[in-house]
């Protein structure tokens, strides 16, 4: 690897005491068929992380990388198969409590990438919003349940009077992602885990809705996890960028050092495939190039190098 400054063999600190990271995670999924042995899917190794409230993190991967594995072992909706997730101090897994259980679904949310299929045809706006919070014990008397739903609706710079009466299918798919983040807002949430949450949407609102997601970051003093394939998009939302391949962290540290200083083979790949201005897409890059590049980032290596003050880079040698 060329043009490392200040080597180091520190492994990062990632969170130890923080307000919201996991450490170690590992998922493993096992393939059970009658006709064959077990196969085993490494979908995380040895992830680890920490976000911190009024800041973003973007991670970034192509698909089949682990994203969305490591949002829903972050989320609680899948256990890891080694590793932590911890909370304000509590591990969350070891745990296991009901206490434990509720913080992870209140304080924890994720907004997914298909902003229709979280939300219910027959139901109203009103209904989606008020839902969460009866469910949580969050209700309070009937005039301020009102208010409270149109303060979260012009949290998501939504018309609250129009948009509360009106069914998923009368919002745009934008407007409904909105609603998805308004959910997430109703019950409390610290942490927002939003995977691919534009990818779905037309091109031309996609960056209102990061738009929208840094403003809650900075005036809720949200921790945000935002997740995306299209690392040119990390500059806009998150003040640090971690690079997944193959269910392993390869770079990470501030955006700005990881775009503009990409030290990682694999990262490089990833910012070489982001269309330019006056050049032609795929001419960026060979394809023998970027198979070598996958298969040497795809290895088992623990040697981490901190390139300068937080940003991180594992060892690949191609
Ligand atoms: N429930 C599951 N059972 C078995 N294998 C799974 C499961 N979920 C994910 N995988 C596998 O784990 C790996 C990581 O998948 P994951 O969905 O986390 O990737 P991703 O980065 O989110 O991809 P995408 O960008 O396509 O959403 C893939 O090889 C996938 O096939
Ligand atoms: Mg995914």
């Amino acid at each position: 690897m060329t043009g490392m400054a200040d080597e180091h063999m520190s492994k990062p600190d990632f969170g130890q005491d923080g307000f919201f990271a996991v450490q170690g995670l590992s998922k493993t999924f096992t393939k059970k068929s009658w006709f064959q042995p077990a196969s085993h899917i490494h979908a995380l190794r040895n992830v680890s992380l920490a976000l911190s409230p009024g800041r973003a993190m973007a991670l970034v991967g192509e698909s089949g990388s682990g994203k969305s594995t490591c949002a829903k072992v972050m989320a609680g909706i899948y256990g890891p198969s080694e590793g932590r997730v911890v909370y304000r101090g509590r591990n969350l897994i070891a745990g296991k409590r009901r206490a434990d259980r509720k913080v992870l679904s209140s304080a924890i949310q994720m907004v997914f990438q298909d902003p229709f299929a979280a939300l219910n045809p027959a139901h109203t706006i009103e209904h989606h919003l008020k839902r969460p919070i009866r469910l949580h014990g969050l209700e309070q008397s009937g005039l301020d349940q009102k208010d409270r739903i149109s303060e979260l609706l012009e949290l998501v710079q939504l018309d609250p009077e129009i948009t509360r009466r009106k069914y998923p299918h009368e919002l745009s798919g934008g407007q409904r992602q909105r609603i998805n983040i308004a959910r997430a807002l109703a019950v409390g949430a610290e942490v927002i885990i939003a995977d691919e949450p534009t990818s779905m949407l037309d091109v031309s609102i996609r960056l209102d809705i990061l738009k929208l997601l840094k403003q809650l970051k900075e005036e809720k003093n949200i921790a945000l996890l935002y997740i995306t394939h299209d690392i040119a998009t990390a500059r806009y939302v998150a003040e640090e960028t971690a690079v997944i391949y193959a269910g392993q962290l390869v770079e990470w540290g501030p955006t700005a050092a990881v775009i503009d200083d990409p030290q990682h083979p694999y990262t490089q790949l990833l910012l070489a495939a982001v269309p330019q201005a006056g050049v032609p897409f795929n001419q960026s890059g060979d394809r023998s190039n970027g198979d070598r590049v996958r298969a040497a980032a795809a290895l088992d290596n623990d040697r981490i190098i901190e390139i300068s003050p937080g940003h991180f880079v594992r060892d690949c040698r191609i």
